[in-house]
């Protein structure tokens, strides 16, 4: 049994539903259901013995407690988190409250937990920290990609909170022995992202006939992969990964937003010719930047390919292509995001969610 937080959420409920596809072994799901959490993305699974969710939040050290003692994980994979800069920017209480406090809190439960395991339950034990190239910073058109020993350098209240989060981790490995994985990956794109995010944003607002906005001039860098490669990178660094050690995950895949958002505007000019937004790039917006916006970000991933032999499947194209026609398939999932309908969906679903739901 593997303990998830954060499994209603984007990437957290790619891996749910991933982890349930290729194996038997249960997982309990914790998440608070923020705005982000979203038990429509897990309708996969529902009635899945092998699923075990549980609605409450990684701060409560006595609901994380009770869930180690109940269920006896052999691992914790820690995906939970506030994740969008721009609502960092203009909220940071949650982010510290979350990533910083929460992490903490999950570290507390997580080796008291562990200390009292016998000797081969403590060797075998994991705790998986999911975190973010952006605790690295913003690099220039020619230095080179980031390194597992490339120095945090974080310049939002996000990526600020998420290094806070990994030095943390890192301290309890060091200190009190928690084995501990940490992995830093680049901007994912796929199922069951947020509209709020770059990709997902960008292919409802085409599908809506409704501005696309740049920041700035566009010429930002991302690096992105496939969420599917992402979660297939996890599950090798939780069953090979060296205890206390950190890996980057990236897609070897750098673009500028700019390019990001033409490509998308082309794959939907192809497959709705006669939209009357067509060509769908005249939609494109530039509007304000966002305020300490990161310039570049690049991944060497070359420590994982070495010692796990994990590269991405996708390439960008075969990527984007599945997330275009996944949004186009699921307009109904996107509706109901936008209109806070999922909210209901929930409520209906699942009744009162104090405490514990399992759907
Ligand atoms: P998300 O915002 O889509 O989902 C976060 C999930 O965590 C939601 O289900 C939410 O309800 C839950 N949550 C939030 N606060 C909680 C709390 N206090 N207690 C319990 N649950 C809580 O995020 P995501 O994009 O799926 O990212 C998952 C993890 O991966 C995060 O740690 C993020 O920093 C990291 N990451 C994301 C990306 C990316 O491109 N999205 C890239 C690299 C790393
Ligand atoms: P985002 O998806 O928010 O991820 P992150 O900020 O974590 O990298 O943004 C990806 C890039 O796209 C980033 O450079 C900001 C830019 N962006 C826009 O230009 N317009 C938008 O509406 C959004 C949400 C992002």
């Amino acid at each position: 049994m593997i303990l998830v937080t954060g499994g209603a959420g984007f990437i957290g409920s790619n891996f749910v539903l991933d982890w349930l596809a290729r194996s038997d072994e249960p997982v309990v799901n914790l998440d608070a259901l923020t705005y982000a959490g979203n038990l429509e993305n897990l309708a996969g699974i529902e009635g899945d013995p092998r699923h075990l969710f549980r609605h409450g939040d990684i701060g409560d050290a006595a609901l994380l407690g009770g869930l180690l003692a109940e269920f006896r994980p052999r691992a914790v994979l820690h995906f939970a988190a506030e994740s969008h800069v721009d609502r960092s920017i203009l909220g940071p209480g949650d982010f510290v409250r979350t990533n910083v406090t929460g992490t903490f809190t999950l570290l507390q439960a997580a080796q008291g937990y562990w200390s009292g395991l016998d000797r081969a339950a403590q060797q075998a034990f994991r705790f998986l920290h999911v975190s973010t190239d952006e605790v690295y910073g913003s690099l220039g058109p020619d230095d080179a990609s980031f390194s597992e020993t490339t120095p945090y350098q974080p310049n939002s209240p996000y990526s600020a909170s998420k290094a806070a989060s990994d030095h943390f981790v890192r301290a309890w490995h060091h200190t009190y022995g928690l084995p501990t994985l940490t992995t830093n990956c680049s901007n994912n794109y796929g199922p069951f992202q947020f509209p709020e995010k770059l990709i997902p944003l960008v292919i409802a607002n085409a599908l809506a006939g409704k501005p696309l906005p740049i920041y700035g001039d566009g010429l930002n860098i991302r690096d992105w992969l496939y969420v599917g490669d992402h979660c297939d990178a996890i599950r090798q660094v939780l069953e090979r990964g060296r205890v206390g050690e950190t890996y980057n995950i990236g897609g070897w895949n750098e673009q500028t937003n700019l390019s990001v958002v033409r490509l998308i505007c082309s794959i939907l000019d192809g497959l709705h010719p006669a939209s009357p937004v067509v060509p769908h790039e005249q939609l494109i917006s530039f509007v304000k930047d966002r305020p300490g916006h990161d310039r570049r970000y690049a991944i060497d991933a070359r420590k994982i390919e070495r010692e796990l032999g994990w590269r991405p499947a996708e390439t960008f194209e075969t990527g984007i292509r599945k997330t275009v026609a996944w949004y186009l398939d699921n307009q109904a999932w996107v509706g109901r995001v936008q209109s806070g309908g999922y909210r209901d969906w929930i409520s209906r679903q699942y009744g009162g969610l104090n405490g514990q739901a399992s759907p």
